[in-house]
């Protein structure tokens, strides 16, 4: 196993260059199921629940394989060759929970889908119940068996369907559902659909393959249905808005000075404005009009003053993403103040706060709510990681600590960023990847 070590107290200066966005090539990877033509995908970050998910696709009889050997964001291409195979099995399922997206392409192409049910994971439960009773609207048969999600259909039948929950909508349920609807008989209406730039980019390529789809990245979503989707050439992925908020955060908490290119500015205006607060300037650095892919600097307004203490509550987009609630916690543990962080999509997703508390960070929870109490300085210490962004926020701490931190386990890291300590280590961060005998001797 791996482990990152890290010595604090390094200024961010340079450039990072942000990749392909990981949610959105999961769910428009799933999307290839539904042609049996060719897809080509650009940006393609090269991450861990990537291959799982190329390893599914196998699985389920379509073809991936790299364009570009060795490029950094590589591009790859999709092509079913077998239309047989519908099972996916626990082993893969309980790798990556994005499974579940191949759901409603192999209902809607196949006429039938084993999926095994995903459990729940390290940011609470989960649960797919919209995903299903979206599906069930559009008029397939689910059973439970052994632990699998069994769909099957003779012919999906579109019709309006609420995708609501308690929580807000579901951004793979969603995806599931407008992937289904394409080759639905008749129109499909999504209310309270999620509007997540992922979700627009998915609706773009199903598009581009000769979809009918309006109104994705609102909460109304209308798809006409389609007998027959086609081929999907050299669609390059969006710029991936978590790995480009982090970093954000990372030039912020060490009072650095960082530009990122290819960074999705306007799909990050709750975190530029919750910065703005915090006394973090962001800013296009370009004069490119496509905010999707631009240039940004990051600068904080004074060197010697500590971040302002803030309100913050993670929403569905275009609020604050509960994707970057944990690293703005790390940068909130050195505010000059109290600041409030309330999680509203995963009411129980702050494994952090303990590993951030072994770090110095005062930091008191009730329920879905933590006061974060600022401190002077955070103190390196050695850290478990135990979710993606958990795990990136202790990456964080670490980088402003006094001396030194280890983050174990950055397997989970290895799922979310692509590289990110040779990202880090360029623009000057003390970081190192190391086998965990190694630390044993530290
Ligand atoms: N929910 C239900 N029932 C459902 C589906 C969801 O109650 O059938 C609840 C969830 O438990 C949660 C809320 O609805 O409370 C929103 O969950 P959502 O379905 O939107 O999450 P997701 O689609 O499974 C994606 C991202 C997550 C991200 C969330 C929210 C991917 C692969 N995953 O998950 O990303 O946190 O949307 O924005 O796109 C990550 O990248 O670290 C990550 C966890």
């Amino acid at each position: 196993m791996e482990a990152f070590v890290i010595t604090g107290g390094n200024k961010l200066e340079g450039r990072i260059s942000i990749s392909g966005s990981k949610n959105s090539a999961l769910p428009i990877m799933a999307a290839s199921l539904l042609s049996s033509e060719p897809m080509i995908l650009q940006d393609v970050p090269n991450l861990r629940d990537i291959k799982n998910m190329r390893a599914l696709l196998k699985l389920l009889g379509c073809d991936v394989c790299d364009l570009e050997a060795g490029a950094k964001d590589s591009a790859i291409r999709l092509q079913v060759t077998e239309e047989e195979p519908c099972w996916a099995k626990y082993d893969i399922v309980c790798t990556m929970r994005a499974s579940i997206c191949v759901l409603g392409p192999l209902l809607a192409k196949r006429g039938k889908a084993r999926v095994s049910m995903p459990g729940g994971c390290a940011i609470g439960e989960r649960p797919v119940d919209i995903h299903l009773r979206g599906l069930e609207a559009l008029g397939a048969r689910i059973t439970l068996e052994d632990g699998d999600i069994i769909a099957t259909t003779d012919k999906l039948k579109g019709t309006t369907i609420y995708l609501g929950g308690p929580f807000g909508s579901t951004v793979l349920g969603t995806a599931n559902v407008m992937s289904a609807a394409a080759l639905a008989e008749g129109t499909t209406i999504i209310e309270c659909a999620a509007c997540e730039p992922e979700i627009v980019d998915l609706a773009n390529v199903l598009n581009a393959m000769g979809a009918k789809i309006a109104g994705a990245g609102t909460p109304r979503i209308s798809i006409e249905g389609v007998e027959k989707l086609h081929t999907a050439l050299e669609h390059r992925i969006i710029a991936d808005r978590i790995e480009a908020g982090t970093y954000i955060i990372a030039a912020a908490i060490t009072g650095g000075e960082l530009v990122l290119d290819n960074c999705p500015l306007d799909s990050l205006l709750a975190l530029v404005d919750l910065l703005g607060r915090v006394g973090v300037e962001v800013n296009q650095a370009d004069l490119t009009e496509d905010k999707r892919r631009c240039l940004v600097k990051v600068k904080c307004a004074d060197n010697k003053t500590r971040p302002r203490p803030v309100q913050l509550t993670t929403q569905p987009y275009p609020g604050f993403p509960t994707d970057l609630q944990a690293q703005m916690m790390a940068l909130l543990s050195m505010a000059d103040g109290n600041s409030v962080v309330t999680e509203r999509i995963f009411p129980e997703r702050f494994l952090h706060v303990a590993e951030l508390g072994r770090m110095g960070a005062r930091l008191y929870r009730q329920g879905p709510t933590v006061i974060v109490s600022g401190v002077d300085n955070l103190i390196g210490a050695p850290v478990t990681a135990s979710d993606l962004r958990a795990s990136a926020s202790l990456v964080l701490a670490g980088l402003a600590a006094k001396g030194r931190t280890i983050v174990r386990r950055v397997y989970h890291l290895d799922r979310g960023y692509e590289q990110m300590e040779k990202k880090l280590e360029a623009v000057g961060a003390d970081i190192h990847r190391v086998n965990v005998d190694e630390t044993s001797n530290l």
